[in-house]
């Protein structure tokens, strides 16, 4: 916009009804009702929404210097004071230096040596859910996902230690979940000031066990890191980082498997498919490579698709720093706002027929998601894109394969199988699951 243009007002929208359990069709709605950024009423102020691939590139990668995560996810949802200060409550360059600490355990070559524990937990815990039957498939990946993360992060022992973080971990998450920040009284307070420092007192001796015996870990590199002054993290940033790789690592992936394995169980057609996929690429290799992986396509274009229908983080928060042109309007230094991630997957000028189910969009010649770059930001995107993504990616396509090859899997009749959309989205309800194994 040249500086003499007079900016048009942000138009004010409204959620629609079915909002928190049907998102991404109900702010495709809103886009084409308001356009790409509209203004909502919230309980605690105004915050706009922007919606579309052209508002992601604007916010996560063209202007990402005009605002701030740390707000947004730091402050608006209260994870600074939740969790401590991890990555997503910081900025600017000290953001950039302690995600340069911790990305070595996240490159391909370190995950090649997670991938170990990501089939062993996932064979372990596949053959007690075949040994009961029937599970609750968003409950038991919960369990192994929080197990894999403990193993590989933080090199907490397999049983009862995990089991213990694991608790602790769930308590703290569903206080968070159970009470809007603007209605949490002393008493929660209380409460949540009580299970962090229980965290705390668990983590201390892991750090200081770490500091002993150096490791390649997430936790083994944040104890040993130097920041740009040279100086090594105290404690609490420490804990702060482990609280948040933590969470992050395995909530959103708990969400994403429910919805993989439940949508492939009524899309037999597309398991067919991984199916022959797995016998002709691997070959009998049981289990496979971190690069079998990469070549099991079909399953790749199947976990991007559910990464598309239901992305276990559907809103992504940011604080705007300075004002910013986009679209004829001006977002207003100050403000707060949510690019919607589920909104943008649901857009019909970007995607063919979004609701349906179809996995062959990313395959060539569609590629949906190539032809509009930031259309498909299940991960976020830009230089800020989840550090975590080829880890979930990796445990996921593990867990997938181990299932597929050995067992049917088949939901059981009358559940209510919806997504519940808050901060994160998870099914309302769980889903439940019958397993059989396969001759
Ligand atoms: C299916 C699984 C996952 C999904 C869908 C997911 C999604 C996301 C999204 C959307 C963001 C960006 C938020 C924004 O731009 O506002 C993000 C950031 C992040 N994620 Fe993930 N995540 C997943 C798994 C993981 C795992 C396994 C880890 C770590 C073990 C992890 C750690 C992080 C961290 C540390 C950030 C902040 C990065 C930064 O600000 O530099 N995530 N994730």
């Amino acid at each position: 916009m040249a500086p003499a243009e007079k900016a048009e007002p942000i138009p004010l929208g409204r959620l629609p009804r079915d909002y928190r359990t049907n998102m991404g069709p109900a702010m495709a709605r809103c886009f084409a009702d308001f356009g790409p950024v509209f203004r909502v009423h919230g309980l605690a102020g105004d915050y706009l929404f922007l919606i579309g691939p052209e508002a992601n590139r604007m916010v996560l990668h063209t202007h990402r210097e005009a605002f701030s995560t740390a707000i947004g996810w730091g402050e608006v949802l209260g994870l600074g004071e939740h969790l401590g200060h991890g990555l997503l409550s910081m900025d600017g360059p000290v953001h950039a230096d302690h995600r340069r600490m911790m990305s070595p355990a996240f490159a391909m070559g370190h995950l090649g040596q997670d991938l170990g524990v990501m089939q062993r937990v996932a064979a372990e815990r596949v053959a007690d859910w075949a040994a009961r039957g029937t599970v609750d498939v968003f409950e038991e990946a919960r369990g192994l996902t929080f197990a894999i993360a403990a193993e590989t992060l933080a090199g907490l022992e397999p049983g009862a230690e995990v089991e213990a973080f694991s608790s602790q971990y769930a308590q703290l998450l569903d206080l968070w979940n159970a009470v809007p920040a603007q209605w949490r009284d002393e008493a929660w307070h209380a409460r949540r000031d009580a299970l962090r420092q229980g965290l705390r007192a668990m983590l201390l001796p892991k750090i200081q066990a770490r500091r002993a015996r150096p490791a390649g870990d997430a936790l083994g590199l944040l104890v040993a890191a130097r920041d740009r002054e040279g100086q090594p993290l105290s404690d609490e940033q420490v804990i702060a980082h482990m609280n948040t790789l933590l969470v992050a690592g395995h909530e959103t992936s708990t969400s994403l498997i429910a919805w993989f394995l439940y949508l492939l169980s009524v899309h037999p057609e597309h398991l067919a498919r991984i199916r022959a996929e797995q016998e002709t690429v691997l070959q009998g290799r049981d289990p496979a490579s971190a690069e079998d992986y990469g070549r099991l396509k079909h399953l790749g274009w199947a976990l991007s698709e559910t990464e598309r229908m239901y992305p276990p983080i559907p809103n992504g928060a940011r604080g705007i720093l300075q004002d910013v042109p986009f679209r004829g309007h001006l977002l207003p230094a100050g403000a707060r706002l949510f690019y919607s991630i589920v909104g943008s997957h649901y857009l019909p000028g970007v995607w063919t027929d979004p609701e349906r189910f179809d996995p062959d969009r990313f395959a060539p010649p569609r590629e949906e998601d190539a032809r509009t770059p930031y259309a498909l930001v299940g991960f976020g995107g830009g230089p800020r894109t989840c550090l975590g993504i080829n880890f979930a990616k990796l445990e996921i396509k593990a867990l997938a394969t181990h299932l597929f090859r050995h067992f049917d899997l088949e939901p059981l009749p009358d559940q209510d199988i919806r997504q519940r959309y808050e901060v994160s989205a998870a099914p309302v309800a769980g889903i439940r699951m019958r397993l059989t194994p396969r001759p």
